[in-house]
């Protein structure tokens, strides 16, 4: 099972990509986490990307779709989970060539669909254990226990530099004028699920599962 997570910055695309990781063992493949380790590693794409990504502006549709294709292999067999890609119509061509390639498809491209204005106070809000990488929010979703990750005990947190209010802002534009016309590709191929993105984390959760179960 091959699925892409839609929606625009905030809407949940990696709480419940990893929470399918955890209960599936499917295979996340997120270009944003690929693009923070590359700039964290200082490689060239990391150089080119990181005043992008700070900007909140895309980076290129050439580095992305390679870094996909980097990765894809990992996940034959276990499924897959694309988490902010594709995000253009270029990237949406590329991936359906990567996917044939290997004999594999698309099963769902699941939206989330969502109110902008409540994203806002999603995204700023937004923290994440230093060390394995999971993530929390200053209202919705503290730690157990005060101070020390759930998953994995560790007690450093970082927050994201693009997680401001104004980068926040321009994502959003972002995702308004390239990715949200990517809908109507995946519409024509039948593959959109709908999902409520404001309710619960546990109820997105349930609703995802039912399309993946259905
Ligand atoms: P990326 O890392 O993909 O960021 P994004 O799309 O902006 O999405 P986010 O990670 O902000 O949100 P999310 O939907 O995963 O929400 P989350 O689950 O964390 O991209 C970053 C940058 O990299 C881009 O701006 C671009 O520069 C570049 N880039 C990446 N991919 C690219 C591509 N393909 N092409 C070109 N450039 C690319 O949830 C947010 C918060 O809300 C969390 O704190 C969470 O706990 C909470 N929350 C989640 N669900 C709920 C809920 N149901 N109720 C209440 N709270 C919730
Ligand atoms: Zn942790």
């Amino acid at each position: 099972m091959n699925i892409i997570l839609l929606g625009p910055p905030g809407a949940g695309k990696g709480t419940q990509a990893q929470r399918l990781v955890a209960e599936r063992g499917m295979v996340q493949l997120s270009t944003g986490d690929m693009l923070r380790s590359a700039v964290a590693k200082e490689t060239p794409v990391g150089l080119k990307a990181k005043a992008v990504m700070e900007a909140g502006e895309l980076v290129s549709d050439a580095i992305v779709s390679a870094l996909i294709g980097e990765h894809l292999d990992g996940s034959d067999g276990k499924g897959a989970i694309f988490d902010g890609f594709p995000r253009t119509k270029h990237q949406a061509e590329a991936l359906e060539i990567l996917l044939a390639e290997r004999g594999r498809k698309l099963d769902h491209v699941v939206e989330l669909e969502v109110n902008e204005e409540a994203l806002v106070d999603r995204i700023t809000g937004r923290f994440s254990c230093a060390s394995c990488g999971t993530g929390y929010h200053d209202t919705f979703k503290q730690p157990k226990v005060e101070g020390t990750c759930d998953v994995c005990g560790a007690h450093e947190f970082k927050r994201r530099p693009d997680d401001n209010e104004q980068t926040v802002r321009t994502r959003m534009a972002e995702y308004r004028a390239k990715t949200a016309p990517i809908l109507p590709y995946y519409e024509d191929k039948g593959l959109v699920r709908r999902v409520d993105g404001m309710a619960s984390v546990d109820a997105v959760a349930a609703q995802i599962d039912s399309i993946l179960d259905g």
